[in-house]
This record gives structure tokens, C-alpha cells and sequence, in this order.
């Protein structure tokens, strides 16, 4: 716990060196609560929408960077049309490639 609470912070400040912009505060802010702050889903919300592991190589798999990068900006829904990820207001494109370089991380 303490090596992916290290490397969160180590990821965070390099992306806020390149980009202005704080991933590892809009992981907590925003997608924990989903995710987990661990990424493993274990939450009550990961549950009800029965969210992968993501620190699992095979769910890190699951998904290209361009696909992450456009959940981000754009949501993601089910095949009924039912939103599953709500596109994340204000991200920018360098903003949304920062979070994906972020959520890779993740993996163990
Ligand atoms: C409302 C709950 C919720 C929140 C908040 C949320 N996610 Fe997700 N996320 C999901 C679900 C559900 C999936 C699985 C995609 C699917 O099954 O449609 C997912 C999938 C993803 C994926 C994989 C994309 C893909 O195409 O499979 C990435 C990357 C991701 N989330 C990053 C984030 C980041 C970064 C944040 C915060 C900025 C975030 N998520 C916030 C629910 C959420």
C-alpha cells in the first residue's frame, strides 16, 4: 500500500510537471469513489457496476489508451445505452492522456 501510495505521489508530481495538471488529485477527487483508490473497484459504487480490477494486467488490457482517453472525454455506456462512465467535465486532451498515464499505473 505505502509503494502504490509512493508511486501515485511520483506520478503525480511528473504529471503536474508536464501538464499543469494534477492526476493523482483527480483520481481522489473523482474516480476513487468509482474505482477505488487503489483502482481495484472495491467500492460500493465499483460493485454496483461491477468495475474490473484495475491493477489486474488482463483489465489493464481490456482497454487501448486512445479508448481511455475517450471515456474520459466521453463517457462510456452499456449496449442498452445506459451510461456506465460519465464523461469527466473539463478534460483536456493532454488532460485526459495525463489520467490514462495515471490509471496505467495502477497495475501491480
Ligand atoms: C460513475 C463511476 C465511475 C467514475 C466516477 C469513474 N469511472 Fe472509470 N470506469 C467506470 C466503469 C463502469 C468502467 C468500465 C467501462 C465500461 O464497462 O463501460 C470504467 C472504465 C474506465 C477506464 C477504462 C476505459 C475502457 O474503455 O474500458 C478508464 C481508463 C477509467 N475508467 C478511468 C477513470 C478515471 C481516470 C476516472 C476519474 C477521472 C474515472 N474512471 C471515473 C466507472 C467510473
Amino acid at each position: 500500500m505505502k509503494r502504490i501510495l509512493l508511486s501515485a505521489v511520483v506520478v503525480s508530481s511528473l504529471a503536474v510537471a508536464a501538464y499543469g495538471f494534477d492526476a493523482s488529485a483527480t483520481w481522489t477527487d473523482q474516480c476513487a469513489k468509482c474505482h477505488g483508490a487503489d483502482g481495484k473497484g472495491e467500492t460500493k459504487m465499483g460493485k454496483k457496476l461491477s468495475i474490473k480490477d484495475y491493477t489486474t494486467a488482463e483489465a489493464q488490457a481490456s482497454f487501448t489508451d486512445v479508448e481511455g482517453v475517450k471515456a474520459l472525454k466521453e463517457g462510456t455506456k452499456d449496449k442498452n445505452g445506459k451510461i456506465r462512465m460519465k464523461a469527466i467535465e473539463g478534460m483536456t486532451d493532454a488532460d485526459a492522456q495525463a489520467m490514462v498515464k495515471f490509471f496505467r499505473g495502477l497495475k501491480k
